[in-house]
């Protein structure tokens, strides 16, 4: 499966999950649970927000979502989780890795950049996890960053670079591959309402040019105006 073979623009579920369950537990007698079964359908081109009071399970839903968590198969009714069609639930780690690196962007709010490597070299190094060769991420790694607004900002390391810059490299690096899903958890929360702004016509102009599906956890009702629909969380569950 390569991101070519993902229809974008039919409408038809792109990820569809059923039963999701996900309990954390601490000790014996100290459990949480994060999901108390959730039934989601992101269908392929949509722009979503999650949104939810804090602890009401959002970033454990885009976790499960994105592959990184496995859901709970353990109690209650089987967990179902299809992406492009295809059951993923229950994938070994190696096969969930592979799908993430190759269909998938991650941008998450502790931005998780390289101090050590400059812009264009952290999005490098995210072509090559998705697996372009050497000169092919390096020119997609600069597209990606053009398009961002970063093109004069490559050279620059982390801390060269503002909040709103770093988060923008982040985007770049989550969308060098071109992934058929980007899933971002609170990808404005550093941000002012200018940078946020840009942030979320950066998003819009993806998800109408390259038809890229946006997952978008976020308390920023802003984020969430920008959106197609907003999925709702409470205590676990889709309210
Ligand atoms: N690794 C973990 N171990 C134990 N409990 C956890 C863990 N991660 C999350 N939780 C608990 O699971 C619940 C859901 O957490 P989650 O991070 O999904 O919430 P959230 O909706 O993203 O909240 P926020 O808006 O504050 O980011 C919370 O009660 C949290 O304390
Ligand atoms: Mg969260």
């Amino acid at each position: 499966m390569t991101s070519t073979e993902i229809d974008r623009s039919t409408g038809e579920a792109l990820l569809e999950g059923r039963n999701l369950r996900k309990t954390y537990r601490l000790g014996r007698d100290n459990s949480v649970e994060a999901l108390r079964g959730v039934d989601v359908t992101i269908r392929a081109g949509e722009m979503v927000a999650i949104m939810g009071p804090s602890g009401s399970g959002k970033s454990t839903l885009m976790h499960v979502l994105g592959l990184l968590h496995a859901p709970d198969a353990n109690h209650g009714p089987r967990p179902e989780l299809c992406f492009a069609g295809r059951d993923v639930a229950s994938l070994g780690e190696g096969e969930r890795t592979r799908i993430r690196a190759r269909e998938m962007g991650f941008v998450f709010q502790d931005f998780n950049l390289v101090g050590t490597m400059t812009a264009l070299e952290n999005v490098t190094l995210a072509a090559g996890y998705a697996g372009l060769g050497r000169a092919d991420g390096r020119s997609k790694a600069r597209e990606a960053l053009a398009r961002v607004g970063l093109a004069e900002r490559s050279g620059h390391r982390p801390n060269e670079l503002s909040g709103g810059e770093q988060q923008r490299v982040t985007i770049a690096r989550a969308l060098v591959s071109s992934p058929a899903l980007v899933l971002a958890d609170e990808p404005t929360g550093n941000l002012d309402s200018a940078r946020t702004g840009e942030i979320l016509s950066i998003f819009r102009r993806l998800n109408r040019d390259e038809g890229q599906t946006l997952v978008l956890v976020t308390h920023d009702p802003e984020v969430g105006e920008a959106c197609d629909r907003v999925i709702r969380m409470r205590d676990g569950r889709i309210a």
